[in-house]
């Protein structure tokens, strides 16, 4: 069997991650009622950080313990990655090692190189470009709140960065309208845009893009290593606030959503995270569930 690797939403069929969604939702349920499932007994799974992060290394590492398995943190710091062994060295070694390896880095085309040469599933956990992982949580929230999200509307609010590219692929896996409104200069990737123009628009009026919208979601304006820029990017998106006002635009039963860490005062007002329309909690938790659901299948599938 070929290895399945998760770099982007592309790399599972529609139906496959639907089925992700399901068994994430199964999986929660069984947590909540301490149901003991160890699949993973004596597996290991290696987790790259080269950026920082607390949703994505707790929610790997409990999820793998739940599974009965285990996992290596490994940061650049003390590995030789960080003193400059290629990737592709690396990925050879620590795939014969371990049975599934989760990389957060920057370049998303290092990603793909470590994949080329791991002989077990790598799954993307943030690149500069996407990140998908947070994809899978903000769908099984949507579909946990309000059911399926096929043909729904959703407003992404603020900096075409890796989340927004990521949500322009949810829109033609997970079949909804994706409605974009970001400072001129801070677009996402043209390509993706232009390869998904049936359903993505781009515009620069919050107010725009938030008709009709049935979800709404944002994210930070400087994301990690571009922490020079955050002066000069909390100028530019100055009008691209997400407050309870704001939300009073979207449609009626509209779900506010955030990847986190957030920013109180810059792309969300004080409140925000507080308001009746916001699942956040559910989000952040919820990225446990999904990434068991999805290492189940990738090692189901490898
Ligand atoms: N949302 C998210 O990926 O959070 P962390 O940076 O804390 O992992
Ligand atoms: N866009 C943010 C997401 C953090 C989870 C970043 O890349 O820093």
């Amino acid at each position: 069997m070929a290895v399945r690797h998760f770099l982007t939403l592309n790399d599972l069929t529609p139906a496959e991650l639907e089925a992700v969604i399901k068994r994430a939702i199964e999986l929660k349920k069984m947590n909540q009622e301490g149901a003991v499932f160890e699949p993973f007994k004596n597996r290991v799974m290696g987790m790259i950080f080269e950026k920082s992060s607390t949703r994505t290394r707790v929610s790997f590492e409990s999820g793998m313990a739940q599974f009965g398995g285990h996992a290596i943190f490994l940061s650049p710091r003390d590995t030789q990655l960080g003193r400059g062994e290629p990737i592709e060295d690396s990925a050879r070694v620590l795939s014969r090692m371990v049975d599934i390896i989760m990389i957060r880095t920057f370049e998303h085309e290092k990603i793909e190189r470590f994949a080329a040469y791991s002989n077990v599933p790598v799954i993307n956990a943030l690149t500069d470009d996407y990140h998908p992982c947070q994809l899978l949580a903000d769908i099984q929230t949507y579909v946990e709140h309000r059911g399926s999200i096929k043909g729904k509307v959703v407003a992404w609010i603020g900096d075409g960065n890796n989340m927004c590219n990521s949500y322009i692929n949810a829109a033609a896996q997970f079949d909804f309208k994706l409605q974009i409104a970001c400072p001129k200069g801070f677009e996402p990737m043209q390509s993706l845009v232009a390869a998904n123009a049936d359903r993505v628009t781009v515009v620069s009026d919050p107010e725009t893009a938030l008709k009709d919208a049935n979800l709404v979601v944002t994210d930070v304006w400087a994301s990690m290593g571009q922490e020079e820029e955050q002066q000069e990017r909390i100028n530019a998106f100055q009008n691209y606030q997400i407050s309870p006002e704001r939300m009073s635009l979207a449609a009626p039963d509209a779900l506010f959503m955030h990847c986190l860490p957030a920013h109180r005062g810059e792309e969300v007002s004080e409140d925000m995270l507080d308001h009746s329309s916001s699942v956040v909690w559910d989000e952040a938790e919820n990225r446990l569930h999904a990434q068991k659901a999805l290492m189940e299948f990738l090692l189901q599938h490898s």
